[in-house]
């Protein structure tokens, strides 16, 4: 007989402060035979095996060993509408939105269409570890409601919003000031907050919104201040120069945004690349968050995100795939392009801070680090088990591995989806290739441990 109380067994690893260098061990807690118990979709408890089972009741075991059990990943700015244009050749941003991007946004007003879509973007998402993501929706509110009623179905904690555009893009692409205005106002008011469903006010970014349209978009966010608010800030040169052609009076890029009141620490900046000192100024005075899309500055040429310039400010920066930009639904691809691009401008990327950074480093650019991205007791139980041996590259490279900082950067350079052996949403199984349930608390024999264990740092 099953019960509604679920154990983990395998080996756990969370965060809960951000590693300050290869050597912060004081930055997580690690247990080689550790236990998550669940209950309810959160965790109820966390320790070593030998002490989560004691407590566990009549709860179901899954042993994990000898994976890594992590929070689910955490993917700050992704397209739900692009999932059909992911490796589309040759060109640079505005480009890109032309030929392929806008054209294939306007499919997502067929109802029919954003559903069977939706359900293929979440079924990509959980595959790839992510558990938690801030999408953008097409400007047709039915793409938001399906993408809402497929977290809903599904449990999981998303943030999205429908763009808000209303010039420079193709017929059928277009709101107005006024019906954006509603439309997002009424998916608000359904769904903000409803189960695990927060709102993303979303003008696009300044190409696309007349002034009117961004004045409006000022209006909602001073409406809903616990709303998030998204848009794409200095991505491309020029996109910049355009900006500046089309808003002749705001000082630079991010002042179009500063002036129509959008900025606080509810704000999500997708790349935020190419920034003057005043921008950069702006930023660390509103708390307003970077988001840093490795994979999708190189696939589009777009530049050199500047962690650290931006990090010795004082300001919180995310990071995510911006698929359909972006190659990888995958947060480890991410790390490993963000690796490089670091690497570009002679700043590093340790696995300790690249974990941290998918797991409560995201929670906390969207101050939800009380609810997911650790493994703490009280939190939601979205979770990720990680297998650094799931290729044959990685097991060979594996072999000679010594550290579990070793292992996560074999994880973060050459993991994929196939490193993902299950994903938990508030504690059910994706996957389904979940070990079966080894055994209840009480009574069980003793299952298989890995062949040596790594030492910390
Ligand atoms: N800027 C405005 N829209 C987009 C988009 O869909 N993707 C990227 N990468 N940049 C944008
Ligand atoms: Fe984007």
């Amino acid at each position: 007989m099953q019960s509604d109380r679920l154990l983990l067994r395998g080996r756990l690893l969370t965060f809960n402060s951000e590693p300050q260098t290869p050597d912060d061990t004081s930055a997580f807690d690690y247990i080689e035979d550790g236990a998550l118990l669940i209950e309810d979709g959160m965790i109820l408890k966390r320790g070593t095996y030998c002490d989560v089972v004691a407590e566990a009741g009549c709860a179901d075991i899954v042993d994990h060993r000898p994976n890594l059990l992590m929070a689910g990943f955490i993917d700050t700015h992704i397209h739900f509408p692009q999932v059909q244009i992911v490796a589309s050749w040759g060109a640079q941003l505005l480009d890109w939105l032309n030929t392929y991007t806008f054209p294939e946004e306007t499919r997502f007003a067929s109802e029919d269409h954003a559903a069977a879509m939706a359900c293929r973007f979440f079924d990509l998402l959980t595959n790839h570890g992510t558990t938690t993501a801030v999408a953008y929706c097409s400007v047709h509110k039915a793409s938001a409601e399906a993408y809402f009623e497929e977290a809903e179905q599904r449990n999981m904690r998303m943030i999205g919003g429908k763009v808000l555009m209303d010039r420079n893009a193709p017929d059928g692409l277009r709101d107005t000031p006024q019906t954006g205005y509603d439309d997002t106002k009424a998916l608000i008011t359904k769904w903000h907050g409803k189960g695990r469903a927060s709102y993303a006010i979303t003008p696009r970014f300044a190409i696309t919104s007349t002034p009117a349209q961004m004045e409006m978009a000022g209006a909602l966010v001073a409406e809903h201040a616990d709303c998030f608010v998204q848009t794409h800030l200095s991505e491309n040169k020029n996109e910049i120069a355009y900006t500046l052609e089309l808003y002749p009076e705001a000082l630079d890029y991010l002042d179009v945004y500063q002036s129509y009141g959008l900025l606080s620490e509810k704000m999500l900046l997708g790349h935020s690349i190419h920034l003057e000192p005043r921008e950069i100024d702006a930023l660390a005075e509103t708390g307003a968050r970077p988001v840093f899309c490795p994979t999708s500055n190189l696939f589009l040429g777009s530049g050199l995100f500047d962690d650290a310039g931006l990090k010795a400010r004082g300001i919180t920066n995310a990071i995510a795939t911006d698929i359909g930009a972006g190659t990888s639904y995958s947060m480890l691809q991410t790390l490993n392009e963000g690796y490089k691009i670091l690497q570009l401008q002679d700043q590093k990327l340790h696995p300790f801070r690249a974990f941290h950074w998918i797991t409560r480093g995201n929670a906390v650019a969207l101050g939800m680090e009380d609810r997911i991205g650790t493994l703490d007791e009280g939190t939601e139980a979205d979770i990720v088990v990680l297998n650094a041996r799931a290729t044959e590259a990685m097991a060979l490279r594996m072999e000679r591995a010594e550290t579990l900082a070793e292992e996560l950067f074999v994880l973060q350079m050459l993991g994929d989806d196939r490193s993902i052996d299950e994903v938990y949403v508030a504690g059910k199984a994706q996957k389904g290739k979940a070990p079966e349930i080894a055994a209840q608390a009480g009574g069980r024999k003793e299952p298989p441990v890995r062949d040596k264990e790594l030492v910390l740092g």
